[in-house]
Parts: structure tokens; sequence; C-alpha cells
């Protein structure tokens, strides 16, 4: 395995299931759809920061650390399941969240599972989140305490390691089944699991085209990240693999309403989902990409007799913030 010489600590539920989803396809009229759970990750109700979080996290008691600092937006799973993670370890979770002081529906959902799991959350204007993480790293210090600042999004290319794995975690369920996969479809935003996606499949000559659905970057800004990650990653590994801009496939047709922003097309799809599969989707970033992916397909851009896998990467509690009638039902 190419991650096997990095330390990793096992905080995730893995493998994680590969499903098909025959009333999803034959709703839309193919292609053949089957979905890998990463909901179902665990570390307080899954995601994909599970799998990114296992070598973080191995990183940062490596280094002594006490405390993991994180920041995000406000219904941030990453930062949920970094608390989460925290208290698997014995660590303090300080949590650092963009947007001002919470309002009732920022309580819920996210926020009410990282108070649960005892992070320390700071609110901030969403750009001093940076600045204020830098803070709380030295009043940690100053204490006595050993910070470790976990990235936006755990994208670096030690939780970038996470995706690499879980891509050979994938290609073996593939050949357990005797399956190929054409497209894996996903949303991405800070980018960490489409570049470990690429590294591996790149690595292992893996066929399928990676197709990330932006649920809040333009396309050519994501790509640029994506390809210094990709190879920052690829050389974290020992692997010499070089990346260009234009090598990943990200399509940010569906992210103009803005970070968050729930439209007809992601209420649809959720739904979708949820009434012929029983698979629940989040409004922010798997509802988005699943809308993505719906739109796409009656738009023909893919064969009916083609395999698409969509990437379940979690954010399940999200759905309880948008619970206000009409925002979702
Ligand atoms: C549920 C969910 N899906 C997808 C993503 C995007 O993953 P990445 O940041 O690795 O691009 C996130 C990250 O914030 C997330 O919470």
């Amino acid at each position: 395995m190419l991650t096997d010489h990095l330390p990793r600590l096992s905080l995730a539920h893995l493998p994680t299931p590969l499903e098909p989803l025959p009333r999803l396809s034959a709703a839309l009229g193919g292609p053949q759809l089957w979905i890998k759970r990463d909901d179902q990750t665990g570390l307080a109700t899954g995601g994909n920061k599970a799998r990114k979080l296992e070598f973080l996290v191995a990183e940062a008691l490596a280094q002594g650390a006490t405390t993991l600092i994180t920041a995000g937006a406000p219904q941030s799973n990453h930062a949920r399941q970094t608390a989460a993670a925290a208290a698997r370890c014995g660590l303090r979770a300080i949590l650092v969240l963009g947007g001002g002081p919470p309002t009732q529906s920022r309580r819920g959902g996210n926020v009410l599972l990282d108070r649960l799991l005892g992070a320390d959350i700071r609110w901030t204007e969403g750009d001093k989140r940076a600045e204020v993480m830098a803070e709380v790293a030295e009043e940690e210090r100053a204490a006595g305490r050993r910070p470790y600042v976990v990235p936006y999004g755990g994208s670096n290319p030690v939780g970038a390691c996470g995706y690499v794995a879980a891509l050979e975690e994938l290609a073996q369920q593939l050949a357990q089944r005797s399956l190929d996969v054409d497209h894996l479809v996903f949303a991405t935003s800070s980018g960490g699991t489409q570049a470990g996606l690429s590294v591996a499949a790149k690595a292992l000559s893996f066929p399928a085209r990676i197709v990330g659905i932006s649920v809040d970057k333009e396309a050519r800004e994501l790509q640029a990240r994506l390809a210094v990650l990709a190879e920052e990653t690829a050389a974290h590994l020992g692997l010499g693999l070089h990346f260009e801009p234009d090598e990943f496939i990200v399509n940010d047709d569906y992210c103009a309403a803005g970070y968050g922003v729930v439209t007809e097309r992601e209420k649809e799809a959720i739904r979708l989902l949820a009434e012929t599969e029983g698979v629940l989707a989040d409004p922010v970033y798997t509802g988005r990409a699943l809308a993505g992916l719906v739109d796409l397909i009656r738009r023909g851009a893919f064969g009916r007799q083609e395999t698409v896998c969509f990437w379940h990467t979690g954010g399940t509690p999200g759905l309880f913030a948008y619970g206000e009638e009409g925002l979702l039902v």
C-alpha cells in the first residue's frame, strides 16, 4: 500500500461500504450508479475528514501535541470530526469558527456536536480565522501546552494521504466485485480529497475519470491548488509524480449560489437520493455534488452503460441546521 510507511492512527471505520444505487439509476434512466459510503467513517457521524485525521492526528501525537486547533465555517464537518478525534485521543480541541456569534440556526447540526464533544469554540469573522488560530496557538503555548494546527479541511500533504489510501481501498473493493468504474464524482472544496485520490490514481494507473464538483471555488483556482497539493502529497509519500492544473477535472457549474446556499437543485437531489435509496446527503457538500451529478446525467454526460461511483463524503449533521420549514422540505 502506498501509505504503509507513514504514521497512522486507526480512527475511521474502514473499509466503508461500496453499494449499488439501483433505484436511483432507474429513476434517472442510467448510468449504473454506485455509492462509496464515507458518510459511514465514524468519528461522530462520519465524513471524509476521518480519513485525513488518521494521518494528521498521528503526526500531532508524534510531535507531543496536547491540543488540536482548527478552523472552518460555522457548520464545519472538519471541525466536528477534529473535535471527535481530539476526544478519542485525550487531547484538547479548539475550533475557530467563522461568521460572527452563533445565531439560532448555528446552534444545531455540527455546532451542537462540537459542544457535546467538549470543544472550545471561538467565534470570529470569516477572514480573521488564520489570525485567531495563531493567537490561540500562542495562548496554548503560554499555558505550557503544545498546540498542533490542523489546516482548513485537513487539506495538506499529510491529510491528503487519507484519500490516497481511500482510492486503494476502493480499488480492492472493485477488484473483489470484478467491477470497473468509469467516473468517480464527489464534492470538492479545500482539495485534499481530490488531490489524494488523484495521486493514488496516477500511482496505480487507476483508469476512472476523477470529477470534483466544486462547492464554492472557481475551477481555475482549485485546479492550481490541486496541482500543488497533489505534487506535495506525492513527494510526502516518496513518489516522484508531477501534476499540471489542467489534469484535474473540476466542475464549477453548480456553486454560483454561494457556499451553503440551498437552491432547488440541491433540494431536489437530496430528496431524490433519500426517497429512492434511503441515503441522506447534506445541503452544503454532498447535496450540491449530487445535484451536479443528476444534472450531468440528464444532460447525457455519461453513457447509459457506464458506471459512475458517487463518493459520499459525509456532512450529515449539516442537515439539522436546515430544518426550518421550506429550506429542504
Ligand atoms: C461533507 C464534506 N464533503 C466534501 C468536503 C470537501 O472535501 P475537501 O475539502 O477535501 O475538498 C468537505 C470539506 O469540507 C465536507 O465536509
